[in-house]
């Protein structure tokens, strides 16, 4: 390609030098793909100039290719009939070029190359024929074009050829002619200033027009994309974002704050991480501890309580929080101890942790999206509305939920999403109102209803970008061209 490229300019150059002008390059004997671009060259060199000339071409159309490779139906039908013989019949002309013999016989008729017998058969009326239409055509195939008009009008009308536009260059010499095509520096050299070579050099120009490289770059992960995802929703609805920069947490504010018994399955070593250093939390706020410690073993608030020897080594133990709503209730102890009640709205979007067995849809680690209101006297109502709201600016429409139980929230709810694509009811989170175990012993006023829920942000993500192994979205096996090909989702 590069090769031909050369040829040809080297051959405009040369003309140009012989003639001042080239007045069409139709009919160059070299053919070049796209001969804008080698000509084109030149004139960035500014050794020549350019006009565009659009040319009306014919070419052939496929019955039009048929007959300059293999004769008209007229000249196949006489072909078909040995010479000198007594003739065939039409069956056997038919037999021999098929589809031809029809218009073929007629023409051949009327061209008089043929004729009918006494018995019916079909015999030659001449020695030979010259098969105009095929050699017109072959002309057409090879020039595009014929110097008969009538003759090209009578093709176009048989449908044998077709127009073709196709652009030919009218060429003049450049300021910078020349017939050799000088190696143009692109950059100046120390080599060069210490010689004296760059006064003679010639030197590329800038192409301010030219595309640049792609920078190499960083890449969000799709879970970083549809955690801003939903971080501009939760802002959109006026939540502002918890501070959940820590992975370890007391058992304490991820348990015991939320009325989650010592001796729930969820508190197992089969369930959580434990630590071993540090392994124990000092830091617990003694008087609300000591009220937790109350309402888990005696009950209070018009609650029996679990009624169990609540342990402080318990709530000491240091683990790795298994979800978000840790975060949630030590913030919401905190807006307890404030003078005046003042309703939140709350959101966090950050990792847990939990001890799972790892298969296709599980990992060891997961991020949970939470949503938290606190107000004065706001029910269940309010809970399913918000959550319309917000899953309406996820693309979810159609909601459906189903009685759950969670240790901290009651009522609690499961929320299912009907999903286009799959075309079922997928669950997408949990929910509920917390429950006034868990919010009185805070301090928070009697009629402060606190209303949340909880999403992952793995399942919105691989129901996105199509993936069904969270090991291809996460941890060592994740593709880093599927980070760098992914773009944004909506
Ligand atoms: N913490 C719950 C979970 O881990 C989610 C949830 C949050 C449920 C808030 C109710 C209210 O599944």
């Amino acid at each position: 390609m590069a090769q031909e490229r050369q040829q040809y300019q080297d051959l405009i150059l040369k003309l140009l030098d012989e003639k001042q002008e080239i007045p069409t390059t139709d009919g160059l004997t070299i053919p070049v793909d796209g001969k804008a671009k080698p000509i084109n060259q030149l004139e960035f060199l500014g050794m020549v100039e350019y006009e565009s000339l659009v040319t009306e071409k014919w070419e052939l159309t496929a019955e039009g290719k048929e007959i300059s490779e293999t004769g008209s139906h007229e000249a196949r039908v006489f072909n078909a009939i040995p010479a000198g013989s007594e003739g065939i019949s039409i069956p056997e002309i038919t037999k021999i070029v098929g589809n031809a013999a029809k218009f073929g016989q007629g023409a051949a008729f009327k061209a008089k190359w043929i004729s009918k017998t006494s018995t019916g058969n079909i015999v030659r009326a001449v020695d030979s024929i010259t098969d105009q239409s095929q050699i017109d055509l072959t002309l057409i195939k090879n020039t595009g074009a014929h110097p008969d008009a009538s003759v090209i009008a009578a093709l176009k009308k048989r449908k044998l050829i077709s127009p073709l536009k196709v652009t030919f260059y009218k060429v003049t010499k450049g300021i910078k002619f020349s017939t050799v095509i000088v190696k143009e520096e692109t950059d100046i050299t120390a080599e060069m200033l210490l010689s004296g070579a760059w006064k003679n050099a010639t030197f590329k120009k800038y192409n301010f027009e030219a595309v640049g490289a792609p920078p190499s770059r960083g890449h969000l992960h799709p879970l970083l994309k549809v955690r801003d995802e939903f971080k501009q929703i939760f802002f959109e609805m006026g939540f502002s974002e918890m501070p959940t920069n820590k992975y370890v947490e007391s058992s304490f504010w991820n348990f015991d704050a939320l009325f989650q018994p010592q001796q729930h399955p969820a508190r197992d070593a089969h369930d959580t991480f434990f630590l071993s250093e540090p392994a124990v939390c000092h830091d617990l706020p003694g008087e609300y501890l000591e009220r937790v410690k109350k309402v888990h073993s005696q009950g209070g608030y018009g609650s029996i309580g679990y009624n169990y020897n609540w342990d402080i080594k318990e709530a000491q133990k240091m683990v790795l929080r298994t979800h978000t709503t840790a975060i949630s209730s030590n913030l919401l102890y905190q807006l307890a101890q404030q003078k005046e009640f003042k309703p939140v709205k709350w959101f966090s979007i950050d990792r847990v942790f939990r001890n799972e067995t790892l298969d296709a849809t599980h990992l060891a680690e997961f991020h949970q999206i939470e949503g938290v209101i606190a107000d004065r006297n706001v029910t269940m109502g309010d809970l399913i509305g918000v959550l319309h709201g917000f899953c309406k600016k996820l693309g979810m429409e159609k909601l459906r939920f189903k009685p759950a139980y969670n240790p901290y929230t009651e009522p609690s709810m499961e929320i299912f999403a009907w999903h286009e694509g799959l075309n079922k009811w997928v669950e997408i989170g949990n929910s509920g109102m917390f429950r006034p175990e868990m919010l009185l012993p805070m301090g928070l006023p009697e009629d402060v209803r606190v209303i949340a829920w909880g999403l992952s942000t793995e399942r919105p993500t691989m129901i996105k970008y199509g993936l069904n192994n969270i090991r291809e979205l996460f941890g060592h096996k994740l593709d880093l061209e599927m980070v760098a090909r992914n773009p944004i989702c909506r």
